[in-house]
């Protein structure tokens, strides 16, 4: 596995896998890679011949107060799991070949970017949507492949490759669990024994509230439940418990149409995020 850092080597060296034929499968992350990271990568494998993953921790992405400094940063353990995975090429690009001097641009998806995280995270997106258009242009893969687990994310990458031609699959893949339930996350890392503990509450509160809302009970009386059942596990604060339409993200009052269960809540100073897919009745 090659191990790049300059976008003009990258650029050779991606011609050079696409010369030999095959499809290039981009993965892009922010390493701390864990079995869901791995799940995208093995899924890329199966879909395209050739998978360049990506490690840049994305400064335009954290607000003013949050992690960015102590997000885990750990390439080398990295880069030897990308390397065992079979990947071609790993893209760590040094800040000034993503954010060179002088740069002005912003990419904003403006409505599926308000909402739910978005309204937590004031600008969140936009630096997400900028960094992945950023890689999608650097790389030019033929898919691209992101977890579920960040499902807000998935539908603003979504929307921002229909709405600028990217002309690139994106495929979304299922969040990998722990045995418990609890999503994998690099930020689970954070979470001391006890706090880990109380986090399996989420899934299981959210798996209740969806048998709730299936079974066509009020979906008000579904997500307060999931809340009170967090707050009562330890969690201390509840940012929403959403439902929403599966595609448009737009809160919806019944499953009368594919839907999407969405929570964020914090634990101690961590924030966790999960979904679900509802069933339309
Ligand atoms: O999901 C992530 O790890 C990041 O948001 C992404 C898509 C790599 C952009 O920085």
């Amino acid at each position: 596995m090659q191990i790049i850092r300059r976008v003009d080597r990258l650029r050779t060296a991606v011609s050079l896998l696409k010369q030999q034929g095959g499809q290039v499968a981009l993965v892009p992350t922010m390493g701390a890679l864990h079995a869901g990271h791995m799940q995208l990568v093995k899924e890329a494998k199966q879909r395209a011949d050739h998978v360049v993953a990506s490690i840049f921790v994305n400064p335009m992405q954290f607000g003013a107060n949050e992690d960015l400094d102590a997000y885990p940063r750990q390439e080398d353990a990295d880069a030897a799991m990308l390397s065992e995975a079979g990947v071609a090429i790993l893209w760590a690009p040094d800040v000034d070949q993503v954010y060179p001097p002088g740069f002005a641009t912003s990419v904003s998806v403006t409505g599926i970017s308000d909402g739910l995280c978005g309204a937590a995270r004031p600008g969140h997106f936009d630096g997400v949507a900028t960094v992945v258009a950023k890689l999608f242009n650097q790389v030019q893969p033929d898919i691209a492949l992101f977890g579920e687990k960040d499902y807000q994310q998935l539908a603003v990458i979504r929307a921002m490759a229909r709405d600028l031609n990217f002309g690139l699959d994106i495929i979304g893949v299922p969040t990998v669990r722990d045995p418990d339930g609890l999503a994998l996350s690099s930020r689970n890392a954070y979470l001391s024994a006890e706090q880990r503990a109380a986090a399996a509450m989420l899934p299981r509160a959210m798996q209740a509230g969806i048998a709730v809302i299936e079974a066509g009970g009020p979906v008000g009386e579904a997500t307060r439940g999931i809340e009170q059942a967090l707050l009562a596990a330890g969690f201390a604060s509840v940012d929403y418990v959403t439902l929403a339409d599966a595609v448009t993200l737009e809160p919806v009052e019944n499953a009368d149409r594919p839907g999407r269960l969405l929570v964020a809540a914090r634990i101690g100073g961590t924030r966790l995020i999960d979904n679900m897919a509802v069933n339309a009745r």
